[in-house]
């Protein structure tokens, strides 16, 4: 008998994600909440994070080996949940594929508008801050602000090591910190994806005194508008599907999908 599969549409495709690790899950959670009928793959290269402290050359060959990864799973638009990805390297992203890329970056703009004292802290990657894309965006929106800039140096391994509410954050956080909001900042942007999983101990370090600064759902909201612009939406009676994939170590990767997502899901460790 000669019977025909049904073919996928392109609205059934999936969305895909990816990080340097586990990060790009809060990303994850926006994108659920705005699409709900999307079928999600997400790619966690934690094997290989640290990007931020990388050269520029390998933090771009390991992302074009994960934008790989999601294409051979045919995705239809990536998000590139990595604000070190974004800053170094979505440009030749843009021009060397053909699917539409939405990235995450420092949110100063809306910084600029929450703060009353007009200083503005930003924690972020190394290479987030010394990225030409940065520079340009700190021109754009820095007039009349006193911005405070620091590397966020260790933060995304106590991520990545399940330690994110240990001693070794709680102080590192207020190294980071405490300088900045003496000097009278009352906002802080977190430019890392990795950083709202830290979001505990920086609230206990600051003692709720500073408006915390987070762009998921911004990213969430462009996504939307271009899976619907470039008509690759899914339908409403689309049953969505949920695949995880890590370099890394299953079990962390697992814990931290838990807390995301309730929904059943695959998780897989792969080497790519
Ligand atoms: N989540 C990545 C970001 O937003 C972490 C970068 C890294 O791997 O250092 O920048």
């Amino acid at each position: 008998m000669n019977m025909k599969l049904p073919q996928k549409t392109t609205e059934d495709r999936p969305t895909g994600i990816f990080d340097s690790g586990v990060g790009g899950l809060c990303v994850f959670s926006e994108i659920r909440k705005r699409l709900p009928h999307e079928s999600i793959h997400y790619f966690a290269d934690s094997r290989n994070c640290p990007y931020g402290s990388k050269t520029k050359e390998d933090a771009l060959s390991l992302s074009r080996k994960n934008i790989e990864f999601l294409l051979k799973q045919d995705c239809k638009l990536i998000v590139i949940a990595c604000n070190t990805v974004t800053a170094v390297a979505i440009d030749h992203f843009r021009s060397e594929y053909k699917i539409p890329f939405v990235g995450i970056e420092p949110a100063l703009k809306p910084a600029a508008l929450q703060s009353k004292t007009k200083k503005i802290g930003i924690l972020a990657t190394e290479n987030t801050l010394n990225s030409r894309r940065f520079k340009q965006t700190f021109e754009k929106y820095a007039t009349g602000l006193e911005v405070f800039v620091q590397p966020g140096y260790g933060l995304v391994e106590l991520v990545e090591r399940r330690t994110q509410n240990s001693d070794q954050a709680r102080r590192l956080l207020t190294r980071y910190l405490l300088p900045m909001m003496d000097k009278g900042v009352d906002t802080l942007v977190l430019g890392c994806t990795h950083y709202p999983f830290l979001m505990e101990t920086i609230k206990k370090v600051t003692k709720n005194r500073v408006t915390i600064i987070d762009p998921a759902d911004a990213v969430a909201n462009q996504a939307k508008r271009l899976l619907i612009q470039f008509n690759l939406a899914s339908k409403t009676n689309h049953h969505p599907l949920f695949h995880f994939f890590t370099t890394g170590d299953k079990k962390i990767a697992q814990t931290f999908i838990d807390h995301t997502i309730k929904t059943p899901y695959s998780l897989k460790q792969v080497d790519i």
